[in-house]
């Protein structure tokens, strides 16, 4: 495990799109598990910026993201599939047909799941899977539980993370009470995992998740278990 503290949410972010660029520069068609929130939009931006200048070649990454919203289609502005658009996908060379995000209003939710998790091993697998964490541990949406779960799944958020979401809606009731989340096997199968978080409020359970107990009740915890980690965190 190795553990990269900064000195602000641009350094986090400018090392994480480091390690990404390293990652497709060495593998071109690498498989990128990608994250939303706000901790990842200023790697994602830097990222553009990169390949805007001619130093970085999307053309052959496949992407998968962690995680959607049940009942947003991607044209709605909450969901992640749109977050993506907007805030990396627009701004690189990726085929849209290579990006992948689990499909929130799939009429079989469950068949979905089981698709995605279907996907991801025809793929290969995910070379680096670049990870936040909410502040009650959980990572994609696998909160806090009795078990950790192992395939993709539909999660009901905890208060806590609807409370955290509830910033990007107008009101905390719009916030969609269930999700689609990649489970604990597509993420700790990644060859490579980068965990980025910023923020004092982060700090508390960072440290539980990296030095405490391994339980399901802080899913962020099995991640000690992985082979290669890099987590970068600034205080601010
Ligand atoms: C989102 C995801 C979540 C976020 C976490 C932190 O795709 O996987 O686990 O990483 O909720 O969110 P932010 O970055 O908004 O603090």
């Amino acid at each position: 495990m190795r553990i990269i503290k900064v000195k602000s949410y641009e350094q986090m972010s400018r090392q994480a799109a480091n390690i990404i660029s390293a990652q497709v520069i060495i593998k071109p068609d690498s498989v990128l598990g990608l994250a939303t929130g706000s901790t990842p939009i200023g790697a994602y931006d830097q990222l553009g910026k990169w390949y805007k200048k001619g130093d970085l070649d999307f053309s052959k990454v496949t992407t998968v993201n962690l995680d959607e919203y049940v009942g947003l289609s991607g044209e709605n502005i909450q969901s992640y599939r749109y977050f993506m658009e907007k805030n990396f996908f627009e701004k690189i060379n990726i085929k849209k047909e290579n990006t992948f995000v689990p499909n929130g209003t799939a009429k079989d939710l469950v068949a979905e799941c089981t698709n995605y998790d279907d996907r991801i091993k025809k793929l290969g697998g995910i070379d680096l899977q670049l990870l936040g964490i909410g502040v009650d541990g959980h990572i994609g949406f696998n909160e806090p539980s009795d078990c950790f779960e192992k395939s993709t799944h539909v999660v009901t958020l905890h208060e806590s993370t609807i409370a955290a979401n509830s910033r990007f809606f107008d009101s905390i009731d719009d916030v969609p009470k269930k999700a689609l989340t990649m489970g604990m096997v597509s993420i700790m199968q990644a060859k490579k995992i980068l965990l980025i978080a910023n923020g004092k409020q982060k700090e508390e359970i960072l440290n539980k998740a990296l030095y405490g107990p391994i339980t399901p009740q802080i899913p962020a915890s099995i991640l000690q278990l992985h082979p290669d980690i890099t987590i970068i965190y600034s205080e601010v």
